[in-house]
């Protein structure tokens, strides 16, 4: 392969193996500090969360583009303030034990990484045209607020999130999130300076994970709940896999 990625997967890699999806996968409400002791819990050192902006550009986390899924909210999140938002409760839909679990702030999460001694994956999730500002205030936001912590790694789908924040956090790795990993990926992650490619493990192959880590990029592979299917990836030299199953792969 011609071109070669200048941090290559031959430097020191500050990331463990395995990686709580969601925060706690689903032995929690998902991107909630809940899941953070679900991580304690089953000795995971790293978790990944979905973060985006309020209406007035707090950072939080959500998957959704609209709360009606996680949260007792109704609606596009984008249309709401933080103070909005911060009423709302994020853990009924889990079950009664979560009751009362708030929308935790990306500041939230930076003190839990912190106080737990666990790495993040932040995923910079932006709400339909708001791609640019998201990248920008998450990367702005991480930097502060992990500093003197192992660096949070960024990764998006959204290739302007991914460049803004870029341009707004040069020095914090990131990752460029697929599903079917595309024929011009190589492209792709030179222009963004990526260190890793992310993609769903279901079109991964043992010849493809090889081509990606030839050109220096590591491989994160999501959502994978199955133990054997994990060690095969492994095999294959995937360097982070993510999981909903906390308790079934350790
Ligand atoms: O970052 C891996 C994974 O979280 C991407 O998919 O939809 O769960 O955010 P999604
Ligand atoms: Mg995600």
């Amino acid at each position: 392969m011609a071109i070669r990625i200048d941090r290559g997967n031959s430097a020191p890699w500050p990331y463990p193996r395995l990686i709580a999806h969601r925060c706690g996968g689903t032995l929690a409400p998902e991107n909630t500090l809940a899941g953070f002791d679900a991580c304690v819990r089953y000795g995971y050192r790293m978790v990944e969360f979905d973060a985006k902006l309020s209406a007035d550009n707090a950072l939080f986390l959500l998957h959704d583009d609209t709360l009606d899924r996680t949260t007792n909210g109704r609606g596009p999140a984008a249309t709401h303030t933080w103070q909005e938002l911060a009423a709302l409760d994020a853990g009924a839909w889990r079950g009664a034990q979560f009751v009362g679990t708030r929308l935790p702030t990306l500041a939230d999460a930076a003190e839990r990484c912190a106080r737990d001694g666990i790495a993040a994956n932040i995923e910079i999730k932006p709400c339909p045209g708001r791609e640019v500002i998201t990248g920008t205030l998450v990367a702005q936001g991480a930097l502060a607020l992990w500093r003197g912590q192992t660096p949070p790694l960024l990764s998006s789908f959204s290739f302007e999130a991914l460049a803004a924040a870029r341009d707004a956090a040069p020095s914090l790795p990131r990752g460029m999130l697929f599903e079917q990993v595309p024929a011009d990926w190589l492209r792709i992650v030179s222009e963004l300076d990526c260190v890793s490619l992310h993609a769903s493990h279901r079109y991964l192959s043992e010849p493809l994970v090889a081509q990606i880590r030839a050109s220096g990029l590591r491989v994160l592979a999501y959502t994978v709940n199955d133990p054997a299917r994990a060690r095969l990836l492994e095999q294959w030299g995937v360097d982070m896999i993510c999981s909903d199953r906390l308790d079934l792969l350790s």
